[in-house]
């Protein structure tokens, strides 16, 4: 499969239109790993069956730390299923899938299967081409808000997965996130074990590393970005963090909270279906995001922030929107290196 080297390089023209369907659907899992993940680390397994593609969360990727039930993986999980939809429209095909299919394995998230040809429709269009086109971007957006049909249009996607999205206007609304953004930076840093699961997943040779982050992505902005993982484990740095996040949040053009009415497993994957298809249509209209989660991973933050912008249900990811400079893609590892093979029963 070609797309396993670069999985951002993918070439449509080279999806297998006339193969097998378990060709096909090889093919289409070079889109679903280039779906978002919390400190890139790619939580997900594919089992490529004669006609359809198990979807598995891959605990062994976990961050127990900040994400201890594996929300925040299930809602990666979600995107990338959300990717897989998108791509199988595009190349024209109708698809059923079935969400958390055996009671008896909960490492099961989905299963997803081929159907009939199918028009590809125009919103397909964009949102597959946007696959390619999205990262996660930190840098500093230009002061445009976003224009109000577009607010309108994210709305609507996060509605169509099942979630809810939610904008923050109002400058008290703003400053009362920013506060709850610095705090949780000053709780998650002053944590040893944060600080340790964050190096664990901070690669200071980026070029050749297939998942993690560098600290510059984590937003660390001084000379702790070029220092390795053993300075991050040392030193809080909550105060700096902090002073920081409280900036950025406080003065990004639009911050927006995505949520689900229930807390449960289908809940978290309808939100990662949510997030990816609110992070494509954004991208689709030239609009980048970027996350500030840290107050929904501590949960007495993440009630404040439910109480404070009178949410109704639980909020999953905060998001910051807007124009800006392009970044580069983050890695990914070869879809290859994902896939469960019919003789493994580790994951069964
Ligand atoms: C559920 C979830 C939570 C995230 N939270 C944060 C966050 O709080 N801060 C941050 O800088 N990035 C956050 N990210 C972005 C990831 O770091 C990013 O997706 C990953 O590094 C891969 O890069 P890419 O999105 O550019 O492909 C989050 C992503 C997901 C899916």
């Amino acid at each position: 499969m070609k797309p396993s080297l670069n999985p951002w390089l993918v070439n449509p023209d080279e999806y297998p239109a006339d193969g097998y369907s378990s060709d096909q659907l090889e093919f289409l899992l070079a889109y679903a790993v280039l779906a978002p993940s919390n400190y890139n680390t790619q939580p997900w397994l594919f089992r490529i069956n004669a006609a359809d593609v198990e979807v598995h969360a891959d605990r062994r990727r976990a961050i127990r730390v900040i994400d201890p039930y594996d929300r925040e993986l299930t809602l990666s999980c979600g995107a990338a299923l959300f990717n897989l939809r998108t791509a199988a429209e595009y190349f024209g095909h109708r698809y059923e899938v079935e969400l958390l299919p055996d009671a008896g394995n909960a490492n099961l998230l989905a299963r997803f299967r081929l159907g009939l040809k199918a028009e590809t429709g125009a919103e397909d269009i964009l949102l597959f081409h946007a696959i390619t086109q999205r990262r996660t971007n930190r840098q500093p957006f230009q002061p445009d808000p976003l224009p109000a049909e577009l607010r309108e249009e994210l709305t609507q996607a996060a509605a169509a997965e099942g979630a809810w999205l939610k904008f923050i206007d109002g400058e008290d609304a703003r400053a009362n996130v920013a506060d709850l953004v610095a705090e949780a930076d000053r709780r998650q840093w002053a944590d040893k074990h944060f600080r340790q699961e964050l190096a664990n997943w901070v690669r200071t040779k980026p070029e050749t590393a297939p998942d993690g982050i560098t600290a510059h992505d984590h937003g660390v902005k001084d000379w702790l970005a070029f220092a390795g993982p053993a300075l991050i484990r040392t030193f809080d740095r909550g105060g700096g963090e902090a002073a920081r996040d409280r900036e950025i949040a406080a003065h990004s053009p639009t911050l927006a909270v995505l949520g689900t009415e229930k807390e449960d497993w289908p809940a978290w994957l309808a939100a990662g279906q949510a997030l990816q298809h609110v992070l494509l249509a954004a991208r689709a209209q030239n609009v980048w995001a970027s996350f500030l989660c840290q107050p929904i991973e501590v949960p007495e933050l993440r009630g404040q922030l439910t109480e404070t912008l009178g949410l109704s249900g639980y909020p999953h990811v905060l998001l910051r929107l807007g124009f800006g400079p392009e970044v580069p893609p983050t890695p990914r590892r070869s879809p290859r290196a994902m896939l469960i093979h019919h003789t493994d029963q580790s994951h069964a």
